[in-house]
Protein backbone atom coordinates (compact mmCIF):
# COMPACT_ATOMS: atom_id res chain seq x y z
CA UNK A 1 0.00 0.00 0.00
CA UNK A 2 1.37 3.53 -0.89
CA UNK A 3 2.25 5.27 2.21
CA UNK A 4 0.05 8.34 3.52
CA UNK A 5 2.77 10.83 3.53
CA UNK A 6 0.42 12.94 6.45
CA UNK A 7 -1.27 12.36 9.48
CA UNK A 8 -4.52 11.91 9.16
CA UNK A 9 -7.00 14.72 10.46
CA UNK A 10 -8.37 14.61 13.52
CA UNK A 11 -12.37 15.20 13.25
CA UNK A 12 -15.39 15.50 15.27
CA UNK A 13 -16.19 18.93 17.24
CA UNK A 14 -16.35 17.46 20.93
CA UNK A 15 -19.46 18.46 22.85
CA UNK A 16 -19.74 21.53 25.64
CA UNK A 17 -19.83 19.09 27.96
CA UNK A 18 -16.48 18.46 27.87
CA UNK A 19 -16.05 21.54 29.86
CA UNK A 20 -16.75 19.60 33.11
CA UNK A 21 -15.00 17.56 35.52
CA UNK A 22 -17.48 15.85 37.56
CA UNK A 23 -15.07 13.21 39.27
CA UNK A 24 -12.58 15.92 40.45
CA UNK A 25 -15.23 18.48 41.42
CA UNK A 26 -17.10 15.85 43.62
CA UNK A 27 -13.96 15.10 45.16
CA UNK A 28 -13.08 18.45 45.74
CA UNK A 29 -16.79 19.19 47.38
CA UNK A 30 -16.76 15.80 49.36
CA UNK A 31 -13.14 17.40 51.05
CA UNK A 32 -14.70 21.37 51.61
CA UNK A 33 -17.26 19.25 53.13
CA UNK A 34 -13.82 18.34 55.97
CA UNK A 35 -16.09 15.35 57.07
CA UNK A 36 -14.99 13.48 60.43
CA UNK A 37 -13.48 10.51 58.83
CA UNK A 38 -13.83 7.35 61.17
CA UNK A 39 -12.71 5.06 57.61
CA UNK A 40 -9.78 4.39 55.64
CA UNK A 41 -7.53 5.49 54.31
CA UNK A 42 -5.89 5.72 57.74
CA UNK A 43 -4.32 9.53 57.21
CA UNK A 44 -7.58 10.66 57.31
CA UNK A 45 -6.16 13.41 55.35
CA UNK A 46 -4.19 15.12 57.74
CA UNK A 47 -1.33 12.36 58.44
CA UNK A 48 -0.44 12.20 62.01
CA UNK A 49 2.72 10.64 61.19
CA UNK A 50 5.97 11.41 59.56
CA UNK A 51 5.29 15.07 58.41
CA UNK A 52 8.02 14.99 55.61
CA UNK A 53 5.19 14.01 53.14
CA UNK A 54 3.46 16.56 53.73
CA UNK A 55 5.66 18.83 53.99
CA UNK A 56 6.61 17.94 49.97
CA UNK A 57 3.30 17.16 48.71
CA UNK A 58 1.00 19.64 50.93
CA UNK A 59 -2.14 18.10 52.27
CA UNK A 60 -4.65 18.77 49.53
CA UNK A 61 -3.72 15.02 48.19
CA UNK A 62 -4.37 14.00 51.32
CA UNK A 63 -7.95 15.86 51.52
CA UNK A 64 -8.48 14.14 48.23
CA UNK A 65 -7.26 10.62 48.39
CA UNK A 66 -10.66 9.07 49.46
CA UNK A 67 -11.61 5.66 49.80
CA UNK A 68 -13.50 3.52 46.92
CA UNK A 69 -17.54 3.82 46.78
CA UNK A 70 -17.72 6.80 48.52
CA UNK A 71 -21.16 8.55 48.40
CA UNK A 72 -21.71 11.12 46.31
CA UNK A 73 -18.54 10.00 44.29
CA UNK A 74 -18.72 6.73 42.93
CA UNK A 75 -22.23 5.74 44.57
CA UNK A 76 -25.54 7.92 44.48
CA UNK A 77 -27.99 8.50 42.03
CA UNK A 78 -27.08 7.70 38.54
CA UNK A 79 -25.32 9.10 36.63
CA UNK A 80 -23.10 9.81 39.18
CA UNK A 81 -19.48 11.75 39.05
CA UNK A 82 -17.59 8.41 38.40
CA UNK A 83 -19.97 7.76 35.37
CA UNK A 84 -19.82 10.54 33.69
CA UNK A 85 -16.22 11.03 34.03
CA UNK A 86 -15.97 7.91 32.32
CA UNK A 87 -18.80 8.82 29.83
CA UNK A 88 -16.88 12.35 28.77
CA UNK A 89 -13.89 10.37 28.26
CA UNK A 90 -15.50 7.83 26.20
CA UNK A 91 -16.96 10.79 24.05
CA UNK A 92 -13.39 12.83 23.49
CA UNK A 93 -11.88 9.64 22.53
CA UNK A 94 -14.77 8.19 20.63
CA UNK A 95 -15.28 5.05 22.31
CA UNK A 96 -18.48 3.05 23.10
CA UNK A 97 -17.12 2.72 26.36
CA UNK A 98 -14.25 3.95 28.50
CA UNK A 99 -13.05 2.74 31.96
CA UNK A 100 -10.16 4.10 34.03
CA UNK A 101 -7.27 2.43 35.41
CA UNK A 102 -4.86 2.90 37.98
CA UNK A 103 -1.98 0.13 36.81
CA UNK A 104 -1.24 1.78 33.86
CA UNK A 105 -1.59 0.51 30.26
CA UNK A 106 -0.06 -2.46 31.09
CA UNK A 107 -3.69 -3.43 33.71
CA UNK A 108 -5.34 -2.70 30.04
CA UNK A 109 -3.67 -5.10 27.94
CA UNK A 110 -3.59 -7.78 30.83
CA UNK A 111 -7.41 -7.32 30.94
CA UNK A 112 -7.70 -7.19 26.80
CA UNK A 113 -5.74 -10.85 26.68
CA UNK A 114 -8.36 -11.97 29.39
CA UNK A 115 -11.41 -11.00 27.72
CA UNK A 116 -10.09 -11.87 24.31
CA UNK A 117 -9.81 -15.42 25.53
CA UNK A 118 -13.53 -15.87 25.38
CA UNK A 119 -13.30 -15.53 22.13
CA UNK A 120 -10.55 -18.03 20.72
CA UNK A 121 -7.57 -19.54 21.79
CA UNK A 122 -5.03 -18.22 19.60
CA UNK A 123 -3.61 -14.51 19.04
CA UNK A 124 -1.99 -13.05 16.46
CA UNK A 125 0.26 -11.02 17.76
CA UNK A 126 2.62 -8.45 16.66
CA UNK A 127 6.36 -9.41 18.01
CA UNK A 128 7.41 -6.43 19.43
CA UNK A 129 4.14 -5.79 22.14
CA UNK A 130 5.43 -4.89 25.31
CA UNK A 131 5.90 -7.27 28.13
CA UNK A 132 2.36 -6.21 29.62
CA UNK A 133 0.56 -8.36 26.23
CA UNK A 134 2.73 -11.04 27.34
CA UNK A 135 1.88 -11.43 30.79
CA UNK A 136 -1.62 -11.10 29.53
CA UNK A 137 -0.77 -14.04 27.56
CA UNK A 138 0.56 -15.79 30.79
CA UNK A 139 -2.92 -15.05 32.33
CA UNK A 140 -5.06 -15.80 29.87
CA UNK A 141 -3.83 -18.91 28.52
CA UNK A 142 -3.79 -17.81 24.77
CA UNK A 143 -1.03 -19.11 22.18
CA UNK A 144 1.00 -16.63 19.99
CA UNK A 145 0.86 -16.37 16.47
CA UNK A 146 3.75 -13.65 15.84
CA UNK A 147 3.75 -11.54 13.13
CA UNK A 148 7.30 -9.08 13.12
CA UNK A 149 7.15 -5.70 12.85
CA UNK A 150 9.62 -3.97 10.31
CA UNK A 151 12.96 -3.61 11.70
CA UNK A 152 14.71 0.29 10.88
CA UNK A 153 18.22 -0.80 10.44
CA UNK A 154 19.61 2.87 10.75
CA UNK A 155 18.16 2.88 14.12
CA UNK A 156 18.23 -0.59 15.31
CA UNK A 157 14.47 -0.15 16.21
CA UNK A 158 11.52 -2.08 15.84
CA UNK A 159 8.73 0.11 13.50
CA UNK A 160 5.15 -1.85 12.77
CA UNK A 161 3.03 -4.23 11.31
CA UNK A 162 1.57 -3.73 7.37
CA UNK A 163 -1.82 -4.86 7.35
CA UNK A 164 -0.69 -7.84 4.82
CA UNK A 165 1.70 -9.09 7.46
CA UNK A 166 -1.49 -9.28 9.23
CA UNK A 167 -3.41 -10.70 6.67
CA UNK A 168 -0.89 -13.17 6.21
CA UNK A 169 -0.07 -14.35 9.65
CA UNK A 170 -4.65 -14.64 9.66
CA UNK A 171 -4.23 -17.02 6.94
CA UNK A 172 -2.21 -19.47 8.66
CA UNK A 173 -3.45 -19.48 12.48
CA UNK A 174 -5.96 -21.57 12.34
CA UNK A 175 -9.41 -21.55 13.04
CA UNK A 176 -9.53 -20.83 16.65
CA UNK A 177 -7.91 -16.92 15.89
CA UNK A 178 -9.31 -14.49 19.24
CA UNK A 179 -8.21 -11.43 17.50
CA UNK A 180 -5.19 -9.07 16.40
CA UNK A 181 -3.20 -7.44 18.61
CA UNK A 182 -1.00 -4.52 17.51
CA UNK A 183 1.13 -1.52 19.21
CA UNK A 184 0.93 1.44 17.28
CA UNK A 185 2.88 4.28 17.57
CA UNK A 186 5.85 2.63 18.55
CA UNK A 187 8.36 3.82 21.17
CA UNK A 188 9.87 5.92 18.64
CA UNK A 189 6.78 7.61 17.09
CA UNK A 190 6.02 5.43 14.44
CA UNK A 191 2.70 5.49 13.43
CA UNK A 192 1.15 2.14 11.33
CA UNK A 193 -2.08 1.90 9.15
CA UNK A 194 -4.92 0.69 12.08
CA UNK A 195 -7.96 1.48 9.39
CA UNK A 196 -6.15 -1.06 6.92
CA UNK A 197 -5.02 -3.85 10.05
CA UNK A 198 -8.64 -2.68 11.24
CA UNK A 199 -10.21 -4.03 7.67
CA UNK A 200 -8.00 -7.40 7.80
CA UNK A 201 -8.92 -8.38 10.93
CA UNK A 202 -12.68 -7.93 10.66
CA UNK A 203 -12.50 -9.55 7.22
CA UNK A 204 -11.60 -12.49 9.22
CA UNK A 205 -14.24 -11.74 11.21
CA UNK A 206 -12.21 -11.32 14.38
CA UNK A 207 -11.85 -7.64 16.35
CA UNK A 208 -8.39 -5.57 16.02
CA UNK A 209 -7.04 -5.17 19.46
CA UNK A 210 -4.48 -1.22 19.18
CA UNK A 211 -2.20 -1.17 22.04
CA UNK A 212 -1.71 2.99 21.63
CA UNK A 213 0.10 3.65 25.16
CA UNK A 214 1.96 6.02 23.64
CA UNK A 215 -1.01 8.02 21.31
CA UNK A 216 -3.53 9.21 24.56
CA UNK A 217 -2.86 12.26 22.53
CA UNK A 218 -3.60 11.33 18.80
CA UNK A 219 -6.81 12.60 16.95
CA UNK A 220 -6.74 15.72 19.82
CA UNK A 221 -5.29 18.61 16.99
CA UNK A 222 -5.41 18.02 13.14
CA UNK A 223 -1.47 17.83 12.60
CA UNK A 224 -1.24 14.54 14.83
CA UNK A 225 -2.48 11.56 13.34
CA UNK A 226 -5.90 10.20 14.10
CA UNK A 227 -6.34 7.54 17.39
CA UNK A 228 -6.55 3.91 17.01
CA UNK A 229 -10.72 3.98 17.72
CA UNK A 230 -11.50 6.24 14.82
CA UNK A 231 -9.49 4.00 12.48
CA UNK A 232 -11.84 1.22 13.51
CA UNK A 233 -9.80 -0.66 16.13
CA UNK A 234 -11.92 -2.79 18.71
CA UNK A 235 -10.32 -1.87 22.07
CA UNK A 236 -7.64 0.41 22.24
CA UNK A 237 -5.26 0.42 25.38
CA UNK A 238 -3.63 4.07 26.13
CA UNK A 239 -1.33 4.86 28.20
CA UNK A 240 -2.73 8.39 29.72
CA UNK A 241 0.10 9.16 31.76
CA UNK A 242 2.74 9.24 28.63
CA UNK A 243 1.52 12.19 26.76
CA UNK A 244 -2.20 12.51 27.82
CA UNK A 245 -1.03 14.48 30.90
CA UNK A 246 -2.52 12.58 33.78
CA UNK A 247 -0.93 11.08 36.89
CA UNK A 248 1.98 8.45 36.38
CA UNK A 249 0.34 5.28 36.67
CA UNK A 250 -3.26 6.26 35.28
CA UNK A 251 -4.12 4.86 32.11
CA UNK A 252 -7.24 4.33 30.29
CA UNK A 253 -8.73 1.26 27.89
CA UNK A 254 -11.42 2.32 25.11
CA UNK A 255 -14.01 0.12 23.67
CA UNK A 256 -15.04 0.63 19.85
CA UNK A 257 -18.54 1.02 18.94
CA UNK A 258 -17.76 -1.63 16.21
CA UNK A 259 -18.86 -5.40 15.74
CA UNK A 260 -17.52 -6.63 18.18
CA UNK A 261 -18.70 -4.24 21.11
CA UNK A 262 -20.97 -6.18 22.95
CA UNK A 263 -19.24 -9.51 23.78
CA UNK A 264 -15.79 -7.69 24.30
CA UNK A 265 -17.43 -5.04 26.48
CA UNK A 266 -19.66 -7.52 28.55
CA UNK A 267 -15.89 -9.27 28.99
CA UNK A 268 -14.29 -6.12 29.58
CA UNK A 269 -16.10 -5.54 32.63
CA UNK A 270 -15.38 -8.62 34.37
CA UNK A 271 -11.88 -8.54 33.32
CA UNK A 272 -11.23 -4.89 34.18
CA UNK A 273 -12.83 -5.42 37.39
CA UNK A 274 -10.94 -8.82 38.40
CA UNK A 275 -7.53 -6.77 37.98
CA UNK A 276 -8.51 -3.53 39.34
CA UNK A 277 -7.57 -3.00 42.91
CA UNK A 278 -10.79 -2.62 45.15
CA UNK A 279 -9.17 0.51 46.50
CA UNK A 280 -8.09 2.25 43.21
CA UNK A 281 -6.79 5.73 43.69
CA UNK A 282 -9.19 8.31 43.72
CA UNK A 283 -6.18 10.76 42.85
CA UNK A 284 -5.47 8.67 39.81
CA UNK A 285 -9.11 8.97 38.57
CA UNK A 286 -8.71 12.49 39.51
CA UNK A 287 -6.05 13.25 37.06
CA UNK A 288 -7.28 11.27 34.02
CA UNK A 289 -10.92 12.97 34.44
CA UNK A 290 -8.56 16.29 34.62
CA UNK A 291 -6.56 14.96 31.47
CA UNK A 292 -9.32 14.23 29.57
CA UNK A 293 -11.02 17.67 30.47
CA UNK A 294 -7.88 19.73 29.11
CA UNK A 295 -7.24 17.69 25.87
CA UNK A 296 -10.48 17.94 24.92
CA UNK A 297 -11.06 22.00 25.37
CA UNK A 298 -7.32 23.41 25.45
CA UNK A 299 -6.34 20.81 22.80
CA UNK A 300 -5.84 23.14 19.90
CA UNK A 301 -3.76 25.93 21.88
CA UNK A 302 -1.74 23.51 24.14
CA UNK A 303 -1.14 21.24 20.93
CA UNK A 304 -0.06 24.35 18.97
CA UNK A 305 2.49 25.24 21.28
CA UNK A 306 3.73 21.78 21.65
CA UNK A 307 4.34 21.17 18.17
CA UNK A 308 5.91 25.27 17.80
CA UNK A 309 8.43 23.77 20.32
CA UNK A 310 8.52 20.73 18.54
CA UNK A 311 9.38 22.33 15.22
CA UNK A 312 12.18 24.50 16.57
CA UNK A 313 13.74 21.57 18.59
CA UNK A 314 14.10 19.71 15.20
CA UNK A 315 15.12 23.09 13.55
CA UNK A 316 17.65 23.82 16.02
CA UNK A 317 19.47 20.28 16.26
CA UNK A 318 19.36 20.07 12.57
CA UNK A 319 20.71 23.41 11.98
CA UNK A 320 22.76 24.54 14.56
CA UNK A 321 24.24 20.95 16.33
CA UNK A 322 24.54 19.44 12.72
CA UNK A 323 22.92 15.92 14.02
CA UNK A 324 19.63 14.12 11.60
CA UNK A 325 16.37 13.76 13.01
CA UNK A 326 14.44 11.19 12.26
CA UNK A 327 10.92 11.83 11.24
CA UNK A 328 9.79 11.56 7.42
CA UNK A 329 12.29 9.52 7.05
CA UNK A 330 10.54 6.89 8.85
CA UNK A 331 7.76 6.88 5.81
CA UNK A 332 10.40 4.90 4.00
CA UNK A 333 8.94 2.23 5.41
CA UNK A 334 6.06 -0.13 4.27
CA UNK A 335 4.61 -0.27 7.75
CA UNK A 336 4.70 3.30 8.41
CA UNK A 337 1.93 5.87 6.99
CA UNK A 338 2.62 8.75 9.89
CA UNK A 339 4.57 9.12 12.79
CA UNK A 340 4.11 11.64 16.20
CA UNK A 341 5.61 14.92 15.74
CA UNK A 342 5.24 15.50 19.47
CA UNK A 343 8.69 12.84 19.51
CA UNK A 344 11.73 14.44 18.38
CA UNK A 345 14.12 11.13 17.41
CA UNK A 346 17.71 12.58 17.02
CA UNK A 347 20.24 10.20 15.31
CA UNK A 348 23.41 10.67 17.63
CA UNK A 349 25.62 8.28 15.59
CA UNK A 350 27.56 11.13 13.74
CA UNK A 351 28.69 11.82 17.64
CA UNK A 352 30.67 8.78 17.84
CA UNK A 353 29.08 8.37 21.73
CA UNK A 354 26.12 6.10 21.93
CA UNK A 355 22.75 6.91 23.65
CA UNK A 356 24.07 6.21 26.86
CA UNK A 357 26.68 8.31 26.65
CA UNK A 358 24.97 11.50 24.94
CA UNK A 359 22.29 10.85 27.50
CA UNK A 360 25.10 11.07 30.97
CA UNK A 361 26.37 14.28 29.43
CA UNK A 362 23.00 15.55 29.26
CA UNK A 363 21.99 14.97 32.57
CA UNK A 364 25.73 16.11 33.91
CA UNK A 365 26.45 19.13 31.86
CA UNK A 366 22.71 20.52 31.39
CA UNK A 367 20.47 18.88 34.05
CA UNK A 368 18.09 17.55 30.75
CA UNK A 369 16.68 13.87 30.96
CA UNK A 370 15.22 12.40 28.01
CA UNK A 371 12.62 9.68 27.40
CA UNK A 372 14.73 6.71 25.12
CA UNK A 373 18.38 6.13 25.52
CA UNK A 374 18.90 3.59 22.27
CA UNK A 375 22.89 2.92 20.73
CA UNK A 376 22.34 5.40 17.67
CA UNK A 377 19.31 7.60 19.12
CA UNK A 378 18.07 9.56 21.75
CA UNK A 379 13.86 10.76 21.88
CA UNK A 380 12.79 13.68 23.58
CA UNK A 381 8.85 13.66 23.89
CA UNK A 382 7.39 16.85 24.68
CA UNK A 383 4.20 16.87 26.36
CA UNK A 384 0.75 18.83 26.58
CA UNK A 385 1.54 22.40 25.86
CA UNK A 386 5.40 22.42 26.33
CA UNK A 387 6.70 26.03 25.74
CA UNK A 388 10.61 25.36 24.25
CA UNK A 389 12.69 26.30 27.32
CA UNK A 390 13.73 22.51 28.40
CA UNK A 391 13.60 21.87 24.14
CA UNK A 392 16.63 24.55 23.92
CA UNK A 393 18.23 23.27 27.03
CA UNK A 394 18.65 20.10 25.43
CA UNK A 395 19.98 21.37 21.99
CA UNK A 396 22.39 23.59 24.23
CA UNK A 397 23.59 20.25 25.95
CA UNK A 398 23.93 18.81 22.75
CA UNK A 399 25.92 21.34 20.97
CA UNK A 400 28.05 21.27 24.30
CA UNK A 401 28.92 17.13 22.82
CA UNK A 402 32.56 16.41 23.41
CA UNK A 403 34.34 16.38 19.49
CA UNK A 404 33.00 13.33 17.97
CA UNK A 405 35.19 10.42 18.31
CA UNK A 406 34.42 9.28 14.80
CA UNK A 407 31.22 7.49 13.54
CA UNK A 408 29.60 4.37 15.66
CA UNK A 409 30.63 1.10 14.13
CA UNK A 410 28.17 -0.33 12.18
CA UNK A 411 25.19 -2.27 14.73
CA UNK A 412 23.61 -5.50 13.85
CA UNK A 413 19.92 -5.88 15.11
CA UNK A 414 19.58 -9.12 17.17
CA UNK A 415 16.17 -10.36 15.51
CA UNK A 416 17.23 -14.41 16.16
CA UNK A 417 14.08 -16.00 17.81
CA UNK A 418 13.06 -18.92 19.50
CA UNK A 419 10.76 -21.36 17.98
CA UNK A 420 7.78 -22.24 20.58
CA UNK A 421 7.45 -25.71 22.72
CA UNK A 422 4.45 -24.95 25.08
CA UNK A 423 2.00 -21.99 25.38
CA UNK A 424 3.68 -18.95 27.44
CA UNK A 425 1.44 -19.85 30.51
CA UNK A 426 2.29 -23.08 30.58
CA UNK A 427 6.13 -22.59 30.47
CA UNK A 428 5.61 -19.60 33.17
CA UNK A 429 3.63 -21.71 35.65
CA UNK A 430 5.52 -24.67 35.10
CA UNK A 431 8.72 -25.72 37.89
CA UNK A 432 11.63 -23.75 36.66
CA UNK A 433 15.35 -23.65 37.38
CA UNK A 434 18.02 -21.75 36.74
CA UNK A 435 21.01 -22.65 34.36
CA UNK A 436 24.52 -21.47 33.02
CA UNK A 437 23.56 -20.21 28.99
CA UNK A 438 25.72 -22.94 27.49
CA UNK A 439 23.01 -25.10 29.19
CA UNK A 440 20.10 -23.45 28.22
CA UNK A 441 20.70 -24.18 24.48
CA UNK A 442 17.82 -26.99 23.98
CA UNK A 443 15.57 -26.17 26.98
CA UNK A 444 12.61 -24.43 26.76
CA UNK A 445 12.65 -20.60 28.59
CA UNK A 446 10.67 -19.73 31.34
CA UNK A 447 10.90 -16.15 30.88
CA UNK A 448 10.83 -13.49 28.36
CA UNK A 449 14.14 -11.49 26.97
CA UNK A 450 14.40 -8.88 24.40
CA UNK A 451 17.53 -7.24 22.95
CA UNK A 452 17.49 -3.23 23.14
CA UNK A 453 18.28 -2.18 20.55
CA UNK A 454 15.42 -3.22 18.73
CA UNK A 455 13.32 -4.62 22.09
CA UNK A 456 11.71 -7.03 20.17
CA UNK A 457 11.53 -10.10 22.30
CA UNK A 458 14.14 -13.01 21.62
CA UNK A 459 12.68 -15.67 23.57
CA UNK A 460 9.64 -16.11 25.06
CA UNK A 461 8.26 -18.12 27.82
CA UNK A 462 7.35 -21.67 26.09
CA UNK A 463 9.72 -21.07 23.84
CA UNK A 464 13.08 -23.66 22.62
CA UNK A 465 16.11 -21.73 23.42
CA UNK A 466 18.53 -22.25 20.57
CA UNK A 467 22.21 -21.38 20.23
CA UNK A 468 21.62 -18.91 17.60
CA UNK A 469 19.07 -16.94 20.03
CA UNK A 470 21.95 -17.22 23.04
CA UNK A 471 24.66 -15.70 20.28
CA UNK A 472 22.34 -12.95 19.65
CA UNK A 473 21.59 -11.96 23.37
CA UNK A 474 25.33 -11.97 24.06
CA UNK A 475 26.10 -10.17 20.81
CA UNK A 476 24.19 -7.28 21.24
CA UNK A 477 25.95 -6.96 24.77
CA UNK A 478 28.78 -6.97 23.83
CA UNK A 479 27.79 -4.14 21.26
CA UNK A 480 26.78 -2.10 24.04
CA UNK A 481 23.14 -2.89 23.84
CA UNK A 482 21.18 -4.45 27.13
CA UNK A 483 18.89 -7.20 27.58
CA UNK A 484 15.38 -7.21 29.11
CA UNK A 485 14.38 -9.13 31.33
CA UNK A 486 17.76 -11.18 31.70
CA UNK A 487 18.65 -12.37 35.19
CA UNK A 488 22.22 -11.31 34.60
CA UNK A 489 23.99 -8.30 32.62
CA UNK A 490 25.82 -10.57 30.36
CA UNK A 491 23.20 -13.19 30.25
CA UNK A 492 25.47 -15.81 31.45
CA UNK A 493 22.47 -17.39 33.22
CA UNK A 494 18.65 -18.07 32.18
CA UNK A 495 15.55 -19.53 33.50
CA UNK A 496 14.42 -22.56 31.76
CA UNK A 497 11.39 -25.23 32.73
CA UNK A 498 12.34 -27.67 35.00
CA UNK A 499 12.52 -31.05 33.01
C1 LIG B 1 3.67 0.01 24.05
C2 LIG B 1 3.44 0.02 25.53
N1 LIG B 1 2.34 -0.58 26.00
C3 LIG B 1 2.08 -0.61 27.32
C4 LIG B 1 2.94 -0.03 28.21
C5 LIG B 1 2.62 -0.09 29.67
O1 LIG B 1 2.19 1.15 30.09
P1 LIG B 1 2.10 1.56 31.63
O2 LIG B 1 3.48 1.97 32.01
O3 LIG B 1 1.13 2.68 31.62
O4 LIG B 1 1.63 0.39 32.39
C6 LIG B 1 4.11 0.62 27.76
C7 LIG B 1 5.02 1.24 28.71
O5 LIG B 1 6.01 1.81 28.39
C8 LIG B 1 4.36 0.63 26.36
O6 LIG B 1 5.46 1.21 25.87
Amino acid sequence: MAPIHHAVAATDVRSPAQEATPYLDALCDYAALTPARLNVPGHKAAPAGDRRIVDALGCAPFELDVPPLLWGVDRGASPTPMERALELAAEAWGAKRTWFLTNGASQGNQATCLALRALGTTVVVQRSVHSSVIDGLVLSGLVPRFVSPTIDTDLGVAHGVTPAAVAEALADAGDDVAGVYIVTPSYFGAVADVAGCARVAHAAGVPLIVDEAWGAHFGFHPELPENALRHGADVVVSSTHKLGGSLTQSAMLHLGDGPFADVLGAQLERTHRALESTSASSLLYASLDAARHNLAVNARVLLDRSLATAAELRAAIRDEVGLDVADEAFLRYDDVIAFDPLRVVVDTRATGLDGQQVGAHLRDVVSVDVEVLSRAAIVAVIGPGEPNDNAMELVRGLALLPPASGPLPDWEAATVTGTPELSPREAFLAPTEVVPAAQAIGRISADSLATYPPGIPNVLPGEHITADVIAALQHCVAQGGWIRGALTDAVTHLRVVRR
